[in-house]
């Protein structure tokens, strides 16, 4: 089976949980894509009625914007029902790497927002220990001396994200990103509350405490886990 296919059977799988009515968080990436096309087409065809949905990025406000959900800003919703989104890594407790697409910052403020939060993946994310997957930081553009070399400084070996036309990578939010490549993360809950502390560091990519299930295509199936 490949990737493509796991994804999107857990997709499927995570989309029987929308119903009309909901307001709903849109992850960002190829395992969300699949997510939001199932939830595109059955609003599309009247099945699904009465939505909101808040996109983590502008890539998927666009194809949501091709089916006419009904988009709304995270200021202007009170809470949200319901988010699927992807990670980059999961591991036994349900903490996540995400940011690989560059998103995490709007993707952690819908999830923190979110009632319920379903992770959906392929069977590669699956990890004991979080950290071999560079862990994405959001920085602030007139921190990002001060950020790299801090982070320099305690062996963290962060690198600038780039474009595939090798400019630099500019979230949505209009700041930079740096992947730090630690090869394994020990203790997440500390390290994530070390790295708020420099200034300048606007968010990680951990999400600890955040994911109340995950979906995760393996084979022909999915398996589920929830915290
Ligand atoms: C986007 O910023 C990320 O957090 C994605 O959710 C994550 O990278 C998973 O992406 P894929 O579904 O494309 O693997």
């Amino acid at each position: 089976m490949s990737p493509a296919q796991e994804k999107k059977n857990a997709a499927l799988r995570a989309v029987n949980y929308v119903h009309s009515g909901m307001t709903l968080g849109l992850g960002t990436g190829s395992t969300a894509f699949f997510a939001i096309e199932a939830i595109g087409e059955s609003y599309r065809a009247g099945t699904l009625r009465d939505i909101r949905t808040v996109p983590t990025s502008e890539t998927t406000a666009q194809q949501a914007r091709r089916y006419n959900l009904p988009l709304v800003k995270l200021e202007d919703v009170d809470q949200i029902d319901l988010t699927i989104d992807g990670a980059d890594e999961f591991d036994p407790q349900l903490r996540l790497i995400k940011g690989g697409g560059g998103a995490l910052f709007r993707e952690k403020l819908v999830a923190f927002a979110s009632r319920r939060v379903v992770i959906i993946s392929d069977a590669s994310k699956q990890v004991v220990q979080l950290g071999a997957y560079p862990l994405p930081v959001e920085v602030l553009p007139g921190a990002l001396n001060l950020v790299l070399r801090t982070l320099n400084e305690r062996g963290y070996q962060p690198q600038l994200r780039l474009t595939d036309r090798q400019t630099t990578f500019v979230t949505d939010n209009h700041n930079y990103l740096l992947d730090l490549h630690l090869g394994a993360i020990p203790d997440p809950e500390k390290l994530d509350a070390e790295l708020h502390l420099i200034p300048g560091l606007l968010e990680t990519g951990l999400f600890l405490g955040l994911a109340h299930q995950v979906i995760m295509g393996q084979g022909e199936g999915v398996v589920v886990w929830e915290r």
